[in-house]
């Protein structure tokens, strides 16, 4: 067991002090996520390579005779009460609970029943970190309402992508979710983003993966994703003038992309650039991963934060700093910003041997530049969301 995981008893008794029940909870946890590559590619409906962590959310539940979900937060300290006859008209607060609400919500919309329950959640995603702490909580809340009940499980990640989408009110894609509930222990998930489907991939055993946190999040976040889509969208329609049958930037090849790119407005350009480049990246890593070639895999992560950097310009000074730094250090393949953007963390592929003179580096120059202390996360590819 990491060091990480909850030992199921730690979440039960905060349930039982917190709801003053002796009731014995179930309790399940949803992973994080750290995409190493395929970045605002699975909302154009290209490819993505993420793998979900071992660290999680957990939820434990136990029926409750109130007539309402009692929802508590340890990480926010915080209690929500919400009558299950309430659930379906439910409107969005700009709250945590929202998350938890908003699946429960799809859940009932697609025909399941929720009864009262009370609910205690512990997270060890850091928020605001680009490390999916919120589909980890949509997640380990659909698996926890829906409880022995089945649903597929690309379903579930549908689910909990609509709940965000249509309730937390992000325009999210698909990757979250979907490393969330179909993490595997040893390997990454390259998800089709159209076809929704995934193969796995194994990882090379000589390098380790380290996310480093910024500790800084801009807040500009949702509005520049929204922009960033909207984008894209002016991508595609610039392209459909000249090929009628593109219906996502997924099905521009970069050959024909290069051809027509004068006519696509400059901003939608680069941001289309970004994208088709990307999807390729992650075809590229992969095959690099299966070759065990540790330097190809550093070039195209190097690649991929260029190409967030100049064309999909979503990262920050900060980030920009970590991913210098540390490709200055010696035993580092490769470094770039993983998830959303503006703020957040770097992901880094990192010798085994430099796994100490990287964090020293890293910790000192980033400590000197902006005052702050950055953290660091050992990432080990883990399994998807279920029961504890
Ligand atoms: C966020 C979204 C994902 C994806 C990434 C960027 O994490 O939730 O769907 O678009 O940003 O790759």
């Amino acid at each position: 067991m990491s060091a990480l995981a909850i030992v199921p008893g730690e979440i039960i008794n905060l349930f039982q002090e917190h709801f003053r029940t002796g009731a014995t909870p179930v309790v399940y946890r949803a992973p994080g996520r750290v995409n190493l590559i395929g970045e605002h590619t699975d909302y154009n409906l290209g490819y993505v390579f993420p793998i979900a962590l071992d660290m999680a959310c957990y939820v434990a539940i136990a029926p409750a005779q109130h007539g309402k979900l009692r929802i508590y937060s340890r990480d926010v300290n915080d209690e929500f009460a919400l009558d299950v006859r309430e659930i379906q008209a439910a409107m969005p607060q700009k709250k945590w609970h929202d998350y938890v609400v908003g699946v429960a919500r799809e859940l009932v919309s697609v025909g399941m029943t929720i009864e009262a329950a009370d609910i205690c959640i512990i997270s060890q995603v850091p928020a605001g970190s680009g490390l999916s702490s919120s589909a980890a909580l949509e997640i380990s809340t659909a698996v926890a309402l829906l409880g022995g009940r089945n649903m597929k499980p690309l379903d579930i990640a549908l689910l909990g992508q609509r709940a965000e989408s249509g309730f937390v009110g992000m325009p999210c894609g698909i990757m979250d979710q979907y490393a969330s509930v179909f993490g595997h222990a040893g390997a990454a998930i390259q998800i089709d983003c159209r076809s929704l489907e995934h193969e796995y991939v194994e990882i090379p055993e000589d390098v380790r993966i380290f996310a480093v946190n910024s500790m800084v999040k801009h807040e500009l976040g949702t509005s520049a994703y929204r922009d960033r889509v909207a984008e894209c969208q002016a991508a595609v329609a610039a392209i459909q003038e000249i090929e009628p049958e593109v219906r996502s930037l997924r099905d521009v090849p970069l050959a024909l992309f290069a051809r027509i790119q004068e006519s696509v407005p400059l901003t939608p350009r680069k941001r289309a650039r970004h994208v088709i480049s990307e999807t390729q990246r992650v075809l590229d890593f992969a095959a690099a991963a299966r070759a065990n070639d540790l330097r190809e895999m550093g070039r195209l992560f190097i690649a991929s934060h260029r190409s967030m950097q100049y064309d999909y310009e979503i990262t920050s000074e900060e980030i920009d700093f970590l991913v210098d730094t540390a490709i200055k250090v010696p035993g580092i393949y490769g470094a770039r910003m993983t998830g959303g953007g503006f703020g957040g963390c770097t992901v880094n592929l990192v010798a085994p041997e430099s796994a100490s003179s990287f964090r020293q580096a890293l910790t000192t120059a980033y400590e000197e530049r902006f005052h702050i202390t950055p953290a660091f996360y050992d990432c080990k590819p883990a399994e998807g969301a279920g029961p504890v």
